[in-house]
């Protein structure tokens, strides 16, 4: 799976006014109706302690920016040193708030199923704070990168010859004929 790219999140959660962190990206979403995300963490872990304590917990979707908190929060330094965390008031749902991040996730606890040493964390989502602008950070065998985008030509080509008006899902965007790799216009 270390040849799986992923974005990476910090998953918090609250218990007794302090704050849990802890990197994750074994995210993913899982249902529309209802909305549910799911995490999948490691059953010895001390953040799962702490969601199970809490009834639930945020993903904050991290930044290009923030590979070192995504560091920090994958260390034991956090739990010697947890006033680190940037974090800002907590939202109206009384979850966690973490500066820079692209977006957060509130989630309470919907179902939970053990998965070998994992247990998978089903959340049902109370509340979306889409935060700053923006790329999110990747991770690729066992590295930290950037978001590099590319269009299909055949994806241009689509919305060119298509019937009925179709509103261009890449405004601002231009592709180069022969190699079909995206640049941002301007
Ligand atoms: C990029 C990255 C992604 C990670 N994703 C997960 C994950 O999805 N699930 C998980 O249980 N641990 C994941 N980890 C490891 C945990 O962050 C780390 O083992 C954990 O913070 C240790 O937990 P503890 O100190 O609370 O026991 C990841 C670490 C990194 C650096």
């Amino acid at each position: 799976m270390g040849r799986f790219a992923t974005g990476v999140t910090v998953l918090t959660a609250v218990v007794d006014g302090r704050v849990h962190a802890m990197t994750a990206n074994a995210v993913t979403s899982v249902s529309l109706d209802p909305p549910l995300v799911l995490a999948s963490v490691s059953a010895h872990c001390q953040w799962r302690f702490a969601a199970r304590a809490a009834g639930g917990y945020s993903i904050h979707v991290l930044a290009d920016d923030q590979a070192e908190l995504a560091r920090w929060c994958a260390s034991a330094e956090r739990h010697e040193q947890p006033d680190r965390l940037p974090l800002l008031p907590c939202g109206s749902t009384g979850h966690a708030r973490l500066a820079g991040v692209l977006a957060t996730i509130d989630c309470r606890t919907y179902a939970e199923y053990p998965a070998g040493d994992h247990d998978l964390l089903i959340g049902e989502v109370v509340a979306v704070e889409v935060s700053v602008d923006g790329e999110p950070l990747v991770f690729a065998e066992r590295r930290f990168g950037g978001f590099r985008p590319t269009v299909l030509s055949a994806v241009r080509d689509a919305i060119v010859v298509a019937d009925f008006p179709v509103e261009d899902p890449f405004p601002g965007w231009t592709t180069p004929v022969d190699s079909g790799v995206a640049t941002v216009a301007g």
